[in-house]
């Protein structure tokens, strides 16, 4: 059964289309990560999802069941928005249990929920505080709560860690993910954060301009991204994306590099076969070149090619080193092992590995 299925949904706000013919199905038990630049419509999609604004044609099904008129409360769902509005009156408990008593949960029931929440979140020394006496982190926790305190259907969450800074939000991420684990149920999750995506996601919705560009495992999404948009929003640093032309010699074909003279033989690249003279995209991620010790690359059973690369300007992060480099006329960052990174004016062989680089067309930006 699908616990969640969106088919064809379209949203105006007057002529102006905000989400263009969304398709998208979540199994039981899913954790779909919705991720996107501001704007994209991530909370539209989740607010129509929760009943809180209407379609402009389209169906929403959860469990199978189309909920299109269906009211808010009526739908099962429980959610944590983007501005997690507690009561300042209330104290978390009460925060907490607002929404049972609203639905006559029995006392008992109300207090067996608090306490496994509480527990869960790490806030029972909190509960007979004020939200003016929390720290922000400790707020979107009871913000969470609030939510976690109900069995619902569907869980909808809506950026529920911007507010916290970097340590937190990574101790929290990992909250998370337990939590899911725990508790087993549908959910879907908006977030700027990739890293996030990455790591909690069953599967991942990237979408731009109110398009769905693709929907995907995590790896899948990273490995073999569908478009230009989708290459170059996952993954930090970016992917690099060097033109070039096809050149076909012998049924053999190579992406020749603008402005360097390196001709780089597409054998082990997974993609189509591009046509003699096409102009091409070659998407390369910075960890995948490497300093090409060639003794290296073969034991690993790669297909690596090595190109000269010239350092212009190094930023060691203690684990890591990004490297700003040219590559002939063309910009690449990489990343490599801070002591085999060359100085700042050398210029070293790299070899990139072919087997994990993209190919797309820069005409339609599509995957080749
Ligand atoms: N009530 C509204 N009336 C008109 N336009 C709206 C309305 N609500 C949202 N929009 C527009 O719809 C688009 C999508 O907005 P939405 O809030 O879904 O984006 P988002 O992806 O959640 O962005 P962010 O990451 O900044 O939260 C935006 O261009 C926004 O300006
Ligand atoms: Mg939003």
């Amino acid at each position: 059964m699908s616990s969640l299925e969106i088919s064809n949904l379209r949203k105006s706000y007057g002529s102006v289309e905000v989400l263009k013919d969304i398709n998208l199905s979540a199994e039981s038990g899913e954790f779909v990560a919705l991720v996107g630049p501001s704007g994209c419509g991530k909370s539209t999609l989740l607010s129509i999802i929760a009943g809180l604004e209407s379609i402009t044609s389209g169906e929403v099904r959860i469990e199978d069941k189309l909920v299109n008129d269906e009211a808010p409360k009526d739908r099962d769902i429980a959610m944590v928005f983007q501005s997690y509005a507690l009561y300042p009156t209330m104290t978390v408990r009460e925060n907490m249990t607002f929404g049972m008593e609203c639905r006559n949960v029995p006392k008992a029931e109300q207090a067996e929920a608090i306490d496994r929440v509480a527990e869960l979140l790490q806030i029972e020394h909190l509960l007979d505080r004020k939200p003016g006496q929390l720290s922000g982190g400790q707020r979107q926790r009871v913000a969470m709560g609030r939510a976690l305190v109900r069995d619902p259907k569907l869980f909808l969450f809506d950026e529920p860690l911007s507010n916290l800074d970097a340590k937190l939000r990574i101790e929290m991420r990992t909250e998370i993910k337990k939590l899911h684990k725990n508790v087993g149920k549908t959910m879907v999750y908006v977030t700027h954060d990739q890293i996030e995506a990455m790591t909690l996601a069953t599967r991942i919705a990237v979408m731009h301009k109110g398009v769905l560009q693709q929907y995907d495992t995590p790896n899948a999404i990273y490995e073999t991204p569908a478009n230009l948009f989708v290459a170059g929003f996952m993954g930090s640093p970016n992917m690099n994306f060097l033109s070039g032309r096809v050149v076909s010699t012998g049924g053999k074909a190579s992406v020749r590099l603008d402005g360097t003279g390196i001709t780089l033989p597409l054998d082990g690249v997974r993609c189509g076969v591009p046509a003699d003279g096409q102009e091409v995209i070659l998407g390369v991620r910075p960890e995948h070149f490497s300093p090409a010790h060639e003794q290296r690359a073969e034991r690993k059973g790669r297909v690596s090619i090595s190109v000269p690369v010239t350092i212009d300007m190094e930023e060691p992060t203690g684990a890591e080193t990004i490297l700003m480099t040219h590559i002939g006329g063309q910009e690449a960052v990489i990343v490599c092992e801070p002591d085999e990174a060359p100085r700042p004016g050398e210029t070293m062989e790299f070899a990139i590995d072919m087997a994990k680089a993209s190919l797309f067309d820069p005409r339609s930006e599509a995957r080749l």
